[in-house]
């Protein structure tokens, strides 16, 4: 079902707004504009008149911790990622997955993939180097031993334990998932590898206790909340927030996105994109997400105040090719001509553009052009930052 979403901004007719519709190619969406212009506003409204007109589930990567208000007024779960505290991620958590032939099976080596490439992006951030061969393959033998070490294989049902229990006065065996392992066991096994030393030692600042030991812990998230804010306002420095954006889009991607029986819809909403597209390693982990949030029906709204950037890089506009819906908001001078450019606006626009007050846009739906002024609710605002 569409939702109010504005009015048009000459004719004063109201705009529904349905990513999701059948007559768009894909349902991701971008919001592109100066700071001030509304984006997050925009983001916001879009979220929860989902959220009110569907049965629809919603993970923000919140950036800035601006929509915890929204997820507590809407009763959904704040995670706070801080430095040193336990996030409730567990990076080594697996589940099993539906194989080509319909049985199911744990796909440890898509775990050693992911694994690599957050490695690879520490190494990179940390040493200003990439991973070698001899450590690549250290990476894979640690993943498996890490897993073998709790009895877990590629054998789905060795993912979980018998455990007794009593029903009456009968005795009972309960099938539970095993305790997963954690960066920690992976650590230990990798440091007993001759050539990757170095990256163990690296790893020993990501370990549980240490400021980066966010992720190095059990697994407590409610996969089904039907919101799920990750809050990294706390989060100051680069390096950090680099490792957290990547191993909470890995989760998103691997978790989050799975088919749920619950929800009709899901979306994810990055708002402050260019803080994880300026990193080449982070830019890839959202046009991976955006490619397979599309296979999966999964619709990513991602904002920018930095459209310009996005536009002249590679990665940027593989992301917004994905995207089937442009909300461009105030531009500056300078990202004017290269938005109307890319979207192959017309020339009347760009006064549009550079005058547009808070919460006027220009709509693109795939080539399907109007001017909106987009309304919010008073009541609306005020449930929106901290
Ligand atoms: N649709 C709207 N109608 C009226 N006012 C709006 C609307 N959208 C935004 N505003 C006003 O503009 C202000 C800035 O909006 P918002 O925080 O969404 O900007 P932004 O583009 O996300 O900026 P930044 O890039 O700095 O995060 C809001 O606090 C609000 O007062
Ligand atoms: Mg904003």
């Amino acid at each position: 079902m569409e939702f109010l979403f504005g009015r048009n901004y000459f004719t004063g007719l109201p705009i529904y707004l349905d990513t999701f519709d059948k007559s768009l190619t894909n349902p991701h969406m971008a919001i592109l504009g100066i700071t001030g212009a509304g984006k997050s506003v925009t983001m916001d409204t879009i979220a929860s008149r989902s959220l009110v007109t569907k049965n629809t589930q919603c993970a923000i990567l919140d950036i800035e911790g601006e929509y915890k208000k929204r997820t507590e007024s809407l009763s959904g779960r704040i995670i706070e990622i801080k430095q040193g505290i336990p996030s409730g991620i567990n990076i080594f958590d697996i589940d099993k997955e539906q194989g080509e032939n319909g049985t199911e099976k744990i796909n440890i080596l898509n775990k050693v993939a992911e694994i690599r490439v957050i490695l690879s992006g520490i190494v990179k951030n940390y040493m200003d180097r990439s991973l070698n061969a001899k450590e690549l393959v250290d990476i894979e033998e640690s993943v498996i031993e890490t897993y073998k070490e709790k009895g877990i294989t590629t054998n789905a049902e060795s993912l979980y334990e018998k455990q007794g229990g009593k029903v009456g006065n009968k005795l009972t065996l309960e099938k539970i998932k095993k305790k997963m392992p954690t960066l920690s066991d992976f650590q230990r096994i990798l440091a007993t590898k001759a050539n990757s030393k170095e990256l163990a030692e690296i790893l020993t600042g990501f370990l549980k206790g240490k400021s980066l030991g966010m992720f190095d812990c059990t697994s407590n998230i409610n996969i089904n909340d039907h919101i799920i804010d990750f809050d990294l306002s706390s989060i100051s420095d680069e390096v950090t927030k680099f490792y957290a954006s990547m191993v909470i889009t890995t989760w998103i991607t691997e978790k989050y996105m799975r088919r749920s029986e619950i929800y009709d819809e899901k979306s994810v909403y990055i708002d402050e994109a260019w803080t994880m597209l300026k990193y080449e390693e982070t830019a890839n982990f959202i046009e991976n997400l955006a490619r397979r949030a599309r296979k999966r029906g999964v619709r990513l709204v991602i904002a920018t105040q930095l459209p310009d950037e996005l536009i002249s890089s590679e990665q940027g506009r593989a992301i917004l090719n994905c995207c089937g819906t442009a909300i461009l908001m105030k531009q500056s001078a300078i990202s004017v001509d290269k938005v109307i450019e890319y979207f192959k606006l017309s020339e009347g626009t760009r006064e549009f553009l550079l005058k547009a007050r808070p919460g006027e846009a220009i709509l693109n739906m795939e080539g399907n052009i109007s001017a909106v002024a987009i309304e919010v609710l008073s009541k609306e605002q005020e449930m929106l930052k901290v």
